[in-house]
């Protein structure tokens, strides 16, 4: 797809801009600069950006906890790919991160190999065989994706979280058991590690097991989340025993031990995904539906698939960039950056108030489309043309004005395109031969509904309450979403999560990133793009810069710490109100470095986690 300039006003305001702005130094002026000062090489050897990122020879895992990322670069030495350490990883984080991920959630992951020999036993599998037909070739390799977000129950009604008055109960939208749709963790691990991993599953599995029976010291992020969570942990009896083992939080340096949910891995170990979605882990869960008003039967379990999907491609500034599509979030964050290609952003400099206006623009752009056309589109291939093609995208464009904020009520009258059609975690993995791996993986809330499984050990989600729940009223994340991601048996609620990986030019592996922080994910992610690929940060200063969002309603932009008071004030001029918000996000990433630059890899912990870790091979 190629991109139209825009014309006409935006051409002209964009002039407007070109004269007022003063000329700044981009990333080619920076290193300009460098070279002036090359009589100084070797002497100071200073470094040009605030923050690095850590180096390893060969791979790299980099993920929100540090015995899980310990667990992938253990799968890269013992000769695995990135696939196994980011299978291994994920595993150990539905131990180690309990508020954040888990059995009992779901989520997507991205992946790009080389060339290679499938393993022979994948070869031959009828579901390796179906994903392979999904697989898009790029540069010498092919990338495939795999959903396995929660799906709705068969018992799920639309109206089902309304009351007598047809209001929505938040409460019921997100505490009960009717929260809880039907997880996808398992099947969507497994069916990625049997398909394009290369050590056995059960060795993948057993650092999580370990984790789980042997315990592990509590941290104190962990500890102080657990705080955090009281209220919705101590009203489940179960959740109460394991983590208030006397009557208050694990304290940090306790020992965390998890057995039920060792020995459910170890079912799944011992026999793949029908370990978890039958027998005695599904028994346990449907004693507890049963016992509650919890809509999941084993006909629901049984029914449940990992579903494998061709990435969304585009270019970006020559670079070709895939994400996932609905019911991942992997769409809008293509769509944002298509238009925001042609603007000038380098000029205007990281973080400036002109370029975050453009950004928050484009993002309320992008929400108004996402709360109004997206859904998940069932299992056919999604149909991305009308949102990424030349033409929607320009008309879109044209409605940015780079001067002026442009009011929710203006867009929304406007309408979306004409139809042609401190929970959640993201790891991403390189290994030695530049396979990449994306995982983003979430239970939504922290902690999801508070209630754990007992006899089986783990949380279980609510994500029901990223459908809509009624048209007009705002989910969690303040999402006014309309009836195309409405509730309805068997459908996936529309996510924010996406795994993303970005190509050199030539098609060579180059960084895979993603994030948590709920509709924040789509902004997050964006401006690590960004601030990589137009503003020439490292990775870490690329993670580490403040970030800002906008998502069209509530109508403002919300900061981070770290962007200055007069850039407010120039954005304030432009129309936008403004707010002060928490830390957004947490990017673990990765980039490969190439052959002629030494070779190895990069990773990054995105600093708004304490915790987290990037663990070379
Ligand atoms: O799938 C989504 O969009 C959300 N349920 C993700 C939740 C999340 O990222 C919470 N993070 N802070």
């Amino acid at each position: 797809m190629r991109v139209s300039l825009p014309r006409g006003r935006w051409l002209g305001s964009a002039l407007a801009l070109a004269l007022v702005l003063p000329p700044r130094p981009g990333p080619a002026a920076t290193r300009g600069m460098a070279a002036g000062t090359a009589a100084l090489d070797g002497v100071l050897q200073e470094r040009d950006q605030r923050v690095q990122p850590a180096w390893g020879p060969r791979g790299m895992v980099a993920a929100g906890e540090p015995h899980a990322a310990a667990a992938g670069a253990a799968m890269l030495r013992a000769g695995g790919n990135a696939v196994d350490a980011a299978v291994a990883t994920s595993f150990a984080l539905s131990v180690s991160l309990p508020h954040a991920t888990g059995l009992g959630g779901g989520g997507f992951l991205l992946l790009w190999l080389p060339p290679g020999p499938p393993g022979a036993a994948a070869a031959e599998r009828p579901d390796c065989r179906t994903i392979r037909g999904r697989e898009l070739a790029l540069g010498r390799g092919r990338a495939v994706g795999i959903d396995f977000r929660e799906t709705a129950p068969a018992a799920a009604r639309g109206e089902q979280f309304l009351d007598a008055a047809g209001r929505v109960d938040r409460d019921r939208a997100t505490r009960g058991l009717q929260s809880t749709a039907v997880p996808g963790t398992v099947a969507g691990l497994l069916l990625a590690q049997r398909c394009y991993g290369r050590l056995p599953p059960a060795q993948v599995l057993a650092p999580a097991i370990d984790l789980a029976r042997r315990g592990m010291p509590v941290s104190r992020s962990l500890s102080q989340s657990l705080q955090a969570g009281a209220g919705l942990l101590q009203a489940d009896p179960t959740s109460r025993a394991l983590f208030f083992p006397a009557g208050r939080p694990l304290q940090p340096g306790q020992r965390l031990r998890q057995p039920q949910l060792a020995a459910s891995l170890e079912r799944i170990a011992r026999g793949g995904a029908a370990g978890f979605y039958g027998g005695s882990t599904a028994a346990a869960l449907l004693r507890l539906m049963q016992r509650g008003d919890g809509p999941i039967t084993a006909a629901d379990l049984a029914a449940y698939r990992a579903r494998p999907v061709t990435p969304l491609r585009i270019s970006f500034r020559g670079h070709p960039v895939l994400a996932l599509p609905p019911p991942a979030g992997g769409l809008p964050l293509l769509q944002l950056l298509r238009l925001l290609e042609p603007f000038d952003l380098a000029a205007t400099g990281a973080n400036s108030a002109a370029g975050l206006h453009l950004l928050a623009e484009a993002l309320n752009l992008v929400f108004l489309q996402r709360n109004a056309r997206l859904g998940d589109p069932g299992p056919q291939p999604f149909n991305a043309e009308p949102f990424l093609a030349d033409a929607p995208v320009a008309v879109l464009r044209s409605r940015i004005d780079p001067e002026r904020h442009r009011p929710a009520a203006e867009l929304l009258r406007q309408g979306a395109l004409p139809q042609e059609g401190e929970t959640t975690t993201h790891l991403s993995v390189a290994d030695r031969r530049g396979g990449l791996v994306a995982v983003t993986s979430s239970i939504n809330f922290a902690y999801g509904n508070g209630i754990t499984v007992p006899g089986a050990g783990f949380l279980l989600n609510n994500h029901m309450d990223d459908f809509t729940t009624r048209p007009g009223s705002p989910n969690a994340f303040g999402l006014v979403q309309g009836s195309a991601n409405g509730i309805a048996p068997g459908r996936r609620p529309l996510s924010s999560m996406t795994p993303t990986l970005v190509f050199r030019p030539d098609g060579s592996p180059w960084i895979a990133t993603g994030s948590p922080g709920g509709s924040r994910i789509l902004s997050a992610v964006a401006q690590v793009l960004l601030n990589r690929i137009v503003h020439g940060l490292n990775l870490a200063a690329a993670v580490a810069a403040p970030r800002i969002h906008s998502q069209l309603l509530p109508e403002r932009i919300q900061w981070e710490e770290g962007i200055s008071p007069d850039t407010l004030a120039l954005l304030r001029r432009r129309g936008h109100a403004l707010q002060r918000g928490a830390a957004m996000g947490a990017a673990q990433s990765v980039e490969v470095i190439p052959r002629r630059e030494g070779g190895g890899s990069y990773g990054v912990n995105d600093p708004r986690r304490a915790w987290a870790l990037a663990q070379p091979e």
